[in-house]
């Protein structure tokens, strides 16, 4: 049943390279969080792909580090949703850098499958706004096909 106060949500999850081989443990932490997965891929994306996803990282210093990585193999992304599925999820993924969430949130995907800044398992959008305009990159919702080198698992 649906808790008072809480909205059912959509957002992305995003397995990346280092994780994508741990997609299961992934998934099961996925449902057993409650969510439903509605949508799924896996990819490698370019690198103009990758510089769409990260626009808004283009004046950091490590922005061509995170393209190199996040072009590096596969990906898995996954539409999920469930109540306050942004918030819900970015708390499961704990702190960006894997070697803080390491000492601050211990359980978390970040701290038990992740390294370090940029090896971090996997990524999560932190809004709303965000979530629609990420998620719509990956599976467009006007019958584009996304990423041009993705095999669709489901729904997609
Ligand atoms: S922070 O700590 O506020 O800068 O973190 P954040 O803005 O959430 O990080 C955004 C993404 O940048 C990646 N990142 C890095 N990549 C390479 N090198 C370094 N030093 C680094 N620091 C942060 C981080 O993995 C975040 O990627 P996503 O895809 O959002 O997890």
């Amino acid at each position: 049943a649906r808790k008072l106060g809480s909205r059912k949500e959509r957002t992305l999850a995003l397995i990346k390279p280092d994780a994508a081989p741990r997609i299961g443990e992934l998934i099961d932490i996925i449902i057993n969080a409650g969510f439903t997965i509605t949508k799924a891929k896996m990819m490698v994306l370019s690198r103009k792909e990758a510089m769409d996803f990260y626009v808004d990282h283009q004046s950091r210093p490590f922005y061509n580090e995170l393209l190199q990585f996040i072009t590096s193999g596969s990906i898995v992304a996954m539409e999920i949703l469930g109540d306050d599925a942004v918030s819900k999820w970015k708390m499961l993924l704990g702190p960006a850098n894997s070697g803080v969430a390491q000492t601050e949130a211990p359980d978390s995907i970040r701290a038990t499958l992740g390294i370090d800044g940029i090896r971090n398992a996997a990524h999560g959008p932190d809004s709303i706004a965000s979530a629609a305009q990420e998620l719509e990159l990956f599976f467009p919702s006007g019958g584009g096909r996304g990423p041009a080198n993705s095999a669709k698992f489901i729904n997609c």
